[in-house]
């Protein structure tokens, strides 16, 4: 019985680290997503780099819409009427996976949501 349970604990720690590890890598992904394709428009802080590009940046941003709605707009493209700059369907690459925007979504949230004092207090 106590064997049981010892290797009931032993499964559920491999589980825990296995969903930490495949989070961070997740990010990493998403960051290489992001310099890759990008942060051309998008800036390396997310505050927009080019006329027309939205501040991504912020608890209460952008980014703290609905997965389903952001995910739809990185993969259809999309244009705020009147804006003087379109999204490019998957920011222009088409070899991104709906993967790699799902973990580009998390890498953005994860760098530009915080407010910045926190953020260079986690750097
Ligand atoms: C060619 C420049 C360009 C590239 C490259 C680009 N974007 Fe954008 N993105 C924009 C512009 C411009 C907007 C604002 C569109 C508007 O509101 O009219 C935008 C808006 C967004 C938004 C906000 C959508 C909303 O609901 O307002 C997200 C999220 C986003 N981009 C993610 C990405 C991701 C992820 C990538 C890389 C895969 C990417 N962008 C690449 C130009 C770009």
């Amino acid at each position: 019985m106590r064997d049981s349970m010892d290797k009931v604990r032993h499964c559920l720690i491999c589980a825990a680290l296995v969903s930490l590890s495949a989070t961070a890598s997740d990010l990493h992904h998403g960051q290489l997503v992001y310099n890759g394709t990008c942060i051309a428009c998008h800036g390396s802080d997310g505050t927009g780099g080019l006329p027309g590009v939205p501040d991504l940046t912020g608890k209460t941003g952008l980014l703290s819409q609905d997965d389903a709605i952001l995910l739809g707009r990185m993969a259809d493209g999309f244009q705020t009427p009147g804006s003087s700059m379109v999204m490019p369907p998957k920011g222009g690459n088409p070899a991104l996976t709906d993967a790699d925007l799902k973990a580009v979504l998390k890498y953005m949230r994860h760098e530009f949501q915080q407010d910045p004092q926190t953020r260079r207090k986690t750097q």
